[in-house]
């Protein structure tokens, strides 16, 4: 190890269009760089795989460079190497394997492949301190969005309940696209719906009262489309606001029931669209009437990056977890319930 201190972890993601390279000592953040392919897929109005894939490549090596120059560290100060090996865009994710896997090698040190999803739950603990345990964890993002109770990040994820159709930022992501906003679109859903009521449409509330702890988020998307259609004057802010609402009462409230039905008083919100301001406001506020603690990342510890993944790195180490063998595999589909490819 490289100091009396806590061991460095290098966390490397590449599961989608962001390259992100993390530096983290324990629980405290070094260096968190990214460079993001987005500007390339914005004219497809989604993220093209095989593009993702080439922009990953060539942006690895700067990218952990940068890391490690802001860092002020070298390689010889890095301990273990932390990768996203799934889920995510199976080329994308080859990538950060791969390169995960020589750092690793060339290194000397452990390799653990992470999970993504998981990864977006451990990232808080570079912000707030250790993970109370259990948690509820709340998980939206572009590609997921579930409800999960968590006894212990490094250990143990359960699926309490996730979307049957659009994942959350899915949704912001097409109703943008229908209001002409741009790719991605929850940023701009965000920014439009301070201008507008969320009153001002009752678009609905999907599964809100079914007694599951699962999400349906394609109704309301079409909700939107069709309001959109009948009604082409309408005000972009009075509609993005209005839906917004929509997914953020269902997202706050399914939660909020996750913590009831399971006797705990800690949530955590992560994923992309917990960067979403009326979802921290809402989340903030009924927490507080619940007496439920509320964590949520600062957003762009929410958005996909390096960090998260050097952070259940970390978390694998400090539990003592084995590390992962030199042949893992990128594994697309990888569910939530495995933390880390170990053994
Ligand atoms: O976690 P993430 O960066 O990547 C995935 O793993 O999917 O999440 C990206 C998603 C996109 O759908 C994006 O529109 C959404 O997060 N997002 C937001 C906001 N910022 C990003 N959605 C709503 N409000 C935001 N402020
Ligand atoms: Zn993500």
């Amino acid at each position: 190890m490289s100091r009396a201190e806590q061991p460095i972890v290098l966390g490397i993601e590449t599961s989608c269009d962001e390259t992100g390279v993390g530096l983290v000592r324990g629980h405290t953040l070094l260096a968190d760089t990214i460079a993001s392919s987005m500007d390339e897929h914005a004219r497809f109005g989604g993220v093209v795989p095989e593009v993702a894939s080439r922009a990953h490549l060539e942006a690895m090596t700067p990218t952990v460079e940068s890391a490690l120059s802001k860092a002020g560290l070298s390689w010889k100060d890095v301990d273990a190497v932390a990768v996203t090996a799934g889920p995510g865009l199976a080329g994308a994710l080859l990538v950060g394997v791969a390169a995960a896997k020589a750092y690793a090698m060339g290194l000397g040190v452990p390799l653990y492949g992470v999970n993504h999803l998981a990864a977006h739950v451990a990232v808080d603990q570079l912000e707030h301190g250790p993970l109370p345990r259990p948690a509820i964890a709340l998980l939206v993002s572009g590609g997921h969005s579930s409800l999960l109770l968590v006894p212990d990040v490094a250990r143990e994820v359960v699926s309490l309940g996730s979307t049957v159709d659009d994942a959350a930022g899915e949704a912001f992501d097409k109703v943008a696209r229908v209001l002409g906003l741009p790719f991605p679109g929850g940023p701009h859903i965000d920014r439009a719906a301070r201008e507008g009521s969320e009153t001002a449409i009752g678009f609905p509330r999907g599964k809100v009262d079914d007694g599951t702890l699962d999400f349906s988020f394609s109704g309301l998307k079409t909700a939107v489309a069709r309001y959109v259609e009948a009604n082409p004057q309408v005000s972009v802010p009075d509609v993005a606001a209005s839906f917004q609402e929509a997914v953020v009462d269902v997202l706050t409230r399914k939660a909020l029931q996750a913590c009831a039905e399971h006797g705990v008083e800690d949530l955590l919100i992560g994923g992309g669209v917990a960067a979403n301001s009326r979802l921290r406001a809402l989340a903030a506020e009924r927490c507080a009437a619940a007496g439920v603690r509320l964590r949520v990342p600062r957003p762009g510890l929410c958005t996909d990056n390096g960090a998260m993944v050097a952070a259940l790195g970390s978390s694998l180490l400090a539990a003592g977890a084995t590390p992962s063998s030199l042949d893992i595999p990128a594994d697309s589909s990888l569910p939530i319930t495995t933390v880390a490819l170990t053994g």
